[in-house]
């Protein structure tokens, strides 16, 4: 049984004073529930300050992005280390805005999977197809190469959640419909079995993400396959996330 992970990726957005009101404000409305599991990633800047406001809850604290080195001279990088050590406990890599904003290969992904696994954060590794890729009848030979290089050389999938999130659907309000993410997701879950055998395959969950909303994500929630979702406008506010939350409700 896989359990709903419903993940806020709050990008570059919010101050400290807002990212605290909606940290406070989850974390009422979370309470101590343990049929979902909840997180945030904050900005680097306010990580810090949103994890001391979430002890004690049960809603995980993660970043967005993270630097594939330990240390040394990577001007305007942040290490796993240095996110491990202000109480970070995952990651999200290889978001389709790394990947095509600034260029993220997949190999830089990989290190950084590698990196964040090495220091104990887990790990949210995003893979989607732009539009044109979508239209060309490339979406399966895209998210498969995401993942089949993105996981390279790594053991196993117990730290490992997957977010199908296609570029198209983000920030667009133009969400996959459950057909289509149902495709994916089956998909996605036969090349993590061909990687890493059935009972991985089973046991990790899959997101999807690209304009949920809680008018949408009963029924992406429905489908099979579709384990939780990645949200990101719909993170910022929290009644629009807590909605989101209680997808079942
Ligand atoms: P969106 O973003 O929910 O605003 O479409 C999703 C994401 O990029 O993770």
């Amino acid at each position: 049984m896989r359990k709903p992970y419903l993940a806020g990726n709050w990008k570059m957005n919010l101050d400290r004073a807002s990212s605290l009101a909606l940290a406070g404000a989850l974390r009422e409305h979370v309470g101590q529930r343990n049929d979902v599991e909840v997180a945030v990633a904050p900005p680097f800047v306010y990580l810090p300050a949103v994890v001391e406001a979430l002890e004690g809850s049960p809603i995980r604290v993660g970043s967005q992005n993270m630097c594939d080195q330990a240390k040394g001279a990577f001007t305007g990088e942040v290490s796993g280390a240095m996110l491990r050590d202000v109480g970070a406990t995952f990651a999200i890599l290889g978001h389709s805005e790394r990947r095509h904003v600034y260029g993220e290969p997949d190999a830089l992904v990989n290190a950084k999977v590698h990196h964040a696994l090495e220091v104990g954060l887990d790990v949210i590794l995003c893979v989607g197809e732009t539009i044109e890729e979508r239209e060309a009848g490339e979406t399966e030979k895209v998210v498969r190469r995401h993942l089949t290089e993105g996981l390279a050389g790594v053991d196993g999938l117990s730290k490992i959640t997957i977010a199908y999130e296609p570029v198209w659907a983000i920030g667009t309000g133009l969400n996959a419909t459950p057909e289509q993410a149902g495709e994916v997701h089956t998909y996605l879950r036969g090349v993590l079995e061909g990687l890493f055998g059935e009972r991985a395959a089973e046991t990790t969950r899959i997101q999807y993400g690209g304009s949920v909303k809680p008018g949408n994500i009963a029924e992406l929630m429905a489908v099979d396959g579709v384990d939780g979702a990645l949200v990101g406008g719909a993170s910022l506010e929290a009644e629009s996330f807590a909605g989101i939350v209680d997808f079942d409700k």
